[in-house]
């Protein structure tokens, strides 16, 4: 008999830029928001965006224009901002699920192995019913139920909770700086998902999930 030698029992996914290309519409509607208020705002700055929660990229936005509003103003400006976003998310297909996601992560759950989302998103439960994938998760841990933002480890240890796993048998899929911190700091495996001279911290990086399959998973170093 072949010795299972799996460590893991639980693979905890972040949703924008992992599973779905949402970034693009982030993008878009924080762009419209700097041009009203005459704020440089370029796709190199978006990426400082990537995982950090609503208000935490609104800071970075205006600190690029140097603008201090009040916290009523700011509040307005977010709501604005989501408003577009939800705008374009409304509209999603299960054409814009990223290639692979899908494959994968029906391959480890026939292997037994649970899933959970782990986003910072409020617009998760949203994103996944346009997609049409709720069913493909265990657990959702998002924005609407976790507060601390990533690198913060709350929203994968909550996830983790959810589906009753330790979290050092838990992998998290990211491909955000802060994400892969977060995942370290929760003391689980990391796998991202972008470019290795990024994500220097992650166990292993690809491209997207399509490189992934379980048997590359096993062969994760830890
Ligand atoms: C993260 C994104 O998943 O969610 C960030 O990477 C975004 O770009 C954050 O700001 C919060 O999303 P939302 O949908 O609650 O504004
Ligand atoms: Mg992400």
């Amino acid at each position: 008999m072949i010795k299972n030698k799996m460590i893991f029992k639980a693979c905890i996914f972040d949703l924008d830029g992992v599973i779905v290309d949402t970034a693009r519409y982030h993008f878009m509607a924080w762009k419209r928001l700097a041009d009203q208020l005459n704020i440089k705002f370029t796709e190199k700055d978006n990426e400082r965006l990537k995982g950090v929660s609503r208000m935490d990229s609104l800071e970075i936005i205006l600190e690029l224009g140097n603008m201090k509003p009040d916290r009523k103003k700011k509040e307005e400006f977010a709501a604005l901002k989501n408003n577009w976003y939800v705008d374009f998310i409304s509209r999603m297909t299960p054409n814009e699920i990223l290639p692979g996601s899908l494959e994968f992560i029906q391959e480890i759950r026939k292997a037994g192995i649970k899933t959970a989302i782990g986003s910072a998103s409020k617009n998760t439960p949203m994103i996944l019913g346009r997609v049409g994938i709720e069913k493909l998760f265990d657990a959702v841990a998002d924005g609407n139920i976790v507060h601390k933002a990533k690198p913060d480890p709350e929203v994968f240890l909550t996830g983790a909770h959810m589906i009753g796993i330790e979290p050092d048998k838990c992998v998290v899929f990211e491909d955000a700086i802060a994400g892969v911190q977060a995942a370290l700091n929760a003391g689980m495996m990391c796998v991202g998902i972008g470019s290795p001279a990024v994500l220097t911290k992650a166990h292993m990086v690809v491209a997207g999930l399509h490189e992934m399959s379980l048997s590359k998973l096993k062969k994760i170093k830890i």
